[in-house]
C-alpha cells in the first residue's frame, strides 16, 4: 500500500473500547499509539517511550500524566510533554476526533 503523503484520520477504536480512566494501545498504519479516555475526552500520543523504547501503555494512569513501567518517565497525555525524565524527549501528540462511536487519529 502506498503511504499517503497527506496526514489523514485513521479509525483506530470503538468509545466502547476505551473506559473513562483507562487507556489502550492501537495502531494506526504502522504507528503505535497509546489513546486514552480522560473523562469521555480522548487523546492520543506515541506509545513507544522516547526513553528506551518500553510500551507506556503497559504503564500507569494517573489523572493526565501516565508512567512508562520500565524507568518511570511520566508524559502529559494531553499534549505528550514529559513531566518527569530520565526520557529527554517528548512524546508526539495525535488529533482525535470521533465519527460516531469510531474514533479516529490523525497521522
Ligand atoms: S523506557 Fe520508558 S522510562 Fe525508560
Amino acid at each position: 500500500m502506498m503511504k499517503e503523503e497527506k496526514m489523514s484520520f485513521v479509525k483506530v477504536a470503538s468509545i466502547h473500547d476505551v473506559e473513562p480512566g483507562a487507556m489502550k494501545a492501537v495502531t494506526a498504519d504502522s504507528t503505535e499509539i497509546l489513546l486514552v479516555n480522560l473523562a469521555g475526552t480522548y487523546f492520543a500520543i506515541g506509545n513507544i517511550c522516547r526513553h528506551m523504547g518500553c510500551r507506556i501503555s503497559m504503564g500507569t494512569l494517573s489523572g493526565d500524566v501516565v508512567t512508562c513501567p520500565c524507568h518511570g518517565s511520566q508524559y502529559n497525555v494531553k499534549t505528550g510533554t514529559i513531566v518527569r525524565g530520565p526520557t529527554i524527549e517528548p512524546e508526539p501528540p495525535y488529533e482525535v476526533r470521533l465519527e460516531d462511536d469510531q474514533i479516529l487519529v490523525r497521522i
